[in-house]
């Protein structure tokens, strides 16, 4: 369908479009909101430049595509628990994000997708990297997708939120790490594709294998996300907000740019149960 309201530019044929024509600081029409969502499903992470919005608008936008989650662990904003700090600066030990992940599959219901919203940058570097699972898995074999496709692994927090990002509490109701067990492989509930979901950050373990087998397997999985010929590279400016869908993607934020700063704001949009 072509678009009416907004522009749509790929970055790469298989990931990722910049958006214009879009004032994100004021309210979407249905039709506007439609070809956004549009374009989201046909790229699986798309770019929008010079958004001038404050943390209540970039809720607004985060609340047309479904209720906001709140994060198990991070500490948030003052009055604004559905918000995630993304800063580093030259006291970070770690960073969010420095890794192959899907947020927070962890959860039993996984977010749909996260906005993240930019205000500082280094003055070179802090890119972020994007990656199509519909594409890592239709690249792999037939016998491999018939052995996968029956197949879920465990997907677990504590060692991510506490191990390496230092988080002390968990969120109030509470009581555990959150852990989840979700197929190797999902369908998406709008685009009715197949994508391979297990990732690097948060995936430990493939259910009925051995340790070894679930490692050497979980290894070449990870390898395979990497492939470069599923990916795209976003360079942030300030006021740039990327929004990407977490059942189809995968990204790696990079830290290239220690000992200098860089801040944004990330709203979260639940998710459903992978099937
Ligand atoms: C994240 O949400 O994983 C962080 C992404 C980024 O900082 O680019």
């Amino acid at each position: 369908m072509p678009y009416e309201t907004i522009a749509v530019e790929p970055l790469s044929p298989v990931i990722g479009a910049e958006i214009r024509g879009v004032d994100l600081s004021k309210p979407l029409g249905n039709q506007q909101f439609q070809e956004i969502h549009d374009a989201l499903t046909e790229h699986l992470v798309i770019f929008f430049r010079d958004q001038e919005i404050d943390l209540d608008q970039q809720k607004d936008f985060g609340r047309r595509f479904g209720k906001l989650h709140i994060h198990p662990t991070a500490p948030a904003p003052d009055g604004h628990p559905e918000v995630l700090i993304i800063k580093a600066d030259a006291k970070s030990k770690a960073i969010a994000g420095n890794r192959w992940h899907s947020d927070v599959s962890c959860d039993a219901e996984p977010p749909m997708g996260s906005i993240l919203h930019m205000r500082q940058l280094p003055p070179s570097g802090g890119d972020t990297m994007f990656a199509n699972m519909y594409e890592a898995y239709d690249r792999l074999t037939e016998p491999m997708k018939q052995f996968l496709g029956g197949l879920k692994a465990w997907h677990e927090s504590e060692h991510v939120h506490r191990g390496t990002l230092g988080h002390t509490k968990l969120r109030d109701g509470l009581t555990e790490w959150p852990r989840s067990l979700h197929p190797i492989v999902r369908t998406h509930p709008v685009s009715g594709k197949k994508a391979l979901f297990v990732n690097s950050g948060f995936t430990t373990r493939i259910e009925g294998l051995s340790e070894k087998e679930s490692r050497a397997i979980l290894d070449m999985l990870f390898d395979h996300v990497r492939t470069p010929e599923f990916q795209c590279r976003f360079r942030w400016r300030e006021k740039s907000m990327a929004f990407w869908d977490n059942r189809c993607t995968q990204h790696y934020a990079l830290w290239d740019y220690f000992p200098q700063s860089r801040l944004g704001y990330r709203v979260t949009v639940c998710g459903d149960k992978p099937a």
